[in-house]
């Protein structure tokens, strides 16, 4: 694996400033609730911090890139390129930073759309991700308060939220995400 100190460079490189602090805090965050939820501390700050370390490549790329993930990736996401960053991520984080941990890599690959019954340490980047400080938008102090609670909860409603969302803006909305929140209506007894 590459040190850590050129992953921090490769990601000041190739992301914005925001991009770059909004992984650092994800990093930080995922680390917590990891420490919390008695999941790998280390592997989850180091998912938290590649998580995006492809999002501002171009399109053509970011097709190349999730095709070689290793992962599959059906049609539907090659029409919502916001999705596409998750599995091409998994293409980086292997081909420069030479990462091979599946469960690493399952949670970069997931963490745009979750999916039906996700690992604990796809969860905890899911909802790093989404509420990590630098984050502002409404009904996220109601998730922040059930994160190190009730972590399926949290990431119901931020499940709940995205659809909304997607849905608001007419947009396409990936399938992956609709079995995630059916999945744990099944598990969240209250919300
Ligand atoms: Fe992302
Ligand atoms: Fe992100």
């Amino acid at each position: 694996m590459l040190d850590l100190s050129d992953i921090y460079l490769y990601l000041e490189e190739h992301l914005s400033h925001k991009r770059y602090t909004h992984s650092k805090n994800v990093a930080d965050l995922a680390e917590a609730l990891a420490r919390h939820y008695g999941c790998d501390e280390r592997k989850a700050r180091l998912a938290g911090l590649i998580h995006d370390c492809s999002k501002e490549e171009k399109y053509d790329d970011l097709v190349y890139y999730a095709r070689e993930s290793g992962f599959p990736v059906d049609q539907e996401s090659y029409k919502i390129p916001e999705v596409l960053h998750g599995p091409a991520s998994v293409y980086v984080s292997k081909a420069v930073f030479g990462i091979n941990d599946e469960e690493i890599l399952s949670a970069v690959r997931y963490h745009v759309t979750g999916r039906e019954s996700m690992t604990l340490m796809e969860k905890i980047i899911f909802i790093a991700d989404y509420i990590e400080p630098s984050r502002k938008f409404e009904g996220i102090e109601e998730i922040r308060a059930l994160a190190y609670n009730d972590l399926d909860s949290a990431l119901l409603y931020a499940l709940d939220l995205t659809i909304l969302y997607v849905i608001e803006k007419k947009g396409l909305l990936h399938h992956d995400t609709v079995s995630a929140r059916n999945f744990l209506i099944g598990n969240v007894t209250q919300i």
